[in-house]
């Protein structure tokens, strides 16, 4: 057995985990179930999930994966080795390869607006506006899988190289040039005219949302997504994690990082949204078709645009590494087989998988489940489902079957009154507040 490898430092550690958190969750996700769910008040009861369920689980994921150094089925099997919840390590694995099946597709697009603004900065700007020949690129047979494909090759390229020259190395440049990127883009939508009315639908809750079960779900499902929680992506990642790290200040960092981006964001489009007279509610294509405009109406918009989607790109890229790092740390163990090797076996099985997301706005399209669109109900079926069932098996784990002393010490809170408040929450405040939410949206409760 050769020693597993490990982060070289705190802030790389950081920056993978954040790498992870942040990508198309915080703008592509984010803007899309934000305006189909009434802006304000969503915006509201998603930062409260952030704070009462997505911190104590980030750190209930990261202790698990630090204390067992394996990946998540493994840390599954030791932390409650005789409860059946020990098999649900199999269901992180199908399920963040689930994920990864139609993310690969949403971030081949934003690669496809790459290359479409690359080409215009070279030379002639072409006749039809960015969102029209998008709307005709998702509909084509062969394109949206060819970019779906690339994007994939590049993901497994990275996993392959390995945690330190892979991973690490990747974030430390993206994640920086990203922020000031998504601020200047901010700044520069809210002094669109007509922008007012897009900053008080992100910023003041419109309080007959409220009152809408579904909005409760919505915004669960975009916490778990956003911070990446529920599907052992963090466990995975705090297995090649050494003891002199802090986890609590780390899961603070990651959450709050991670809900700043996502607001920055969401002020960069909806104010655009709202300046160029779109309708917030129009699903998964919503900022792709909307940040077109943006760059169109920009000075010098060409060159930002492709600066935009090569760093939108790029964090789609760090988020999707570590979907498929969760398979393959397994895929390695399990089979005894190279990480090339493993890598390349389960890419394939997330690129097929992921197919049928890629042709539903084309070839696909009579395909409805449940009225929607392919990449839209698998989109869904996570985020309402699988992530918060996810979540509530990790928080049952940590919080009851694998014990109380190994919870508190790998969880670096020791004893006290946040170490006893962190439990509680996990113990009762999570499961329940999941499955309240649950129930109610599905008009059981
Ligand atoms: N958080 C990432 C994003 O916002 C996506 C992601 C990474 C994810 N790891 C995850 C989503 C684990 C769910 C579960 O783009």
């Amino acid at each position: 057995m050769t020693q597993r490898e490990q982060w070289t430092t705190r802030a790389g550690f950081i920056l993978a985990t954040l790498g992870s958190a942040i990508g198309l969750g915080n703008v592509w996700r984010f803007s899309y179930v934000a305006g189909e769910n009434g802006g304000g008040a969503f915006l509201l009861v998603y930062l409260a999930a952030v704070v009462v369920v997505g911190v104590p689980l980030l750190l209930a994921e990261l202790a698990l994966g630090r204390h067992t150094q394996g990946d998540v089925v493994q840390a599954f099997q030791e932390a409650a080795p005789r409860s059946p919840i020990r098999f649900l390590g199999i269901v992180a694995v199908f399920g963040s390869s689930l994920i990864l099946s139609y993310y690969a597709v949403v971030a081949g697009w934003t690669l496809r607006y790459l290359l479409d603004y690359a080409i215009a900065l070279l030379g002639a700007p072409p006749a039809e506006s960015a969102a029209v020949r998008f709307e005709r690129f998702i509909a084509h047979p062969v394109e949206p899988v060819a970019w779906q494909l690339l994007f994939l090759a590049l993901t497994a390229a990275v996993v392959i190289a390995g945690i330190r020259r892979g991973i690490e190395s990747a974030n430390r440049i993206i994640l920086p040039l990203l922020g000031v990127t998504v601020l200047a883009l901010a700044a520069y939508s809210i002094t669109l005219p007509g922008s007012g009315a897009g900053v008080r639908f992100l910023l003041a809750p419109d309080w007959s949302a409220v009152a809408e079960p579904r909005m409760y779900l919505a915004a669960l499902g975009q916490a778990f997504f956003s911070l990446g929680i529920g599907m052992g992506v963090l466990t995975t990642y705090g297995g090649y994690l050494g003891r002199r790290h802090r986890l609590p200040m780390a899961a603070f960092a990651i959450a709050g990082g991670d809900a700043l981006f996502a607001l920055t964001a969401g002020l960069a489009i909806f104010p655009a949204v709202f300046a160029f007279g779109l309708e917030p509610a129009q699903g998964p294509v919503l900022a792709f078709v909307v940040l077109p405009q943006v760059f169109a109406s920009m000075p010098g918009g060409a060159l930002f645009g492709a600066a935009f989607f090569l760093l939108l790109a790029t964090a789609a890229l760090t988020s999707a590494i570590s979907l498929l790092e969760v398979p393959v740390a397994y895929v390695v163990r399990r089979c005894g087989i190279a990480r090339r090797r493993a890598t390349l076996l389960v890419a394939v099985a997330i690129f097929l998988a992921g197919l049928p997301s890629a042709l539903g706005y084309g070839p696909l399209s009579q395909v409805q489940v449940f009225g929607r669109a392919v990449l839209d109900a698998v989109d869904q079926l996570v985020s309402d489902f699988v992530l918060p069932l996810g979540g509530i098996a990790i928080a049952i784990l940590v919080g009851w079957l694998w014990g109380k002393q190994t919870a508190l010490q790998s969880s670096d809170l020791g004893i006290g009154a946040i170490a006893g408040a962190w439990l509680f929450t996990l113990r009762f405040v999570v499961p329940a507040v999941i499955l309240i939410i649950l129930l109610r949206s599905s008009g059981i409760l």
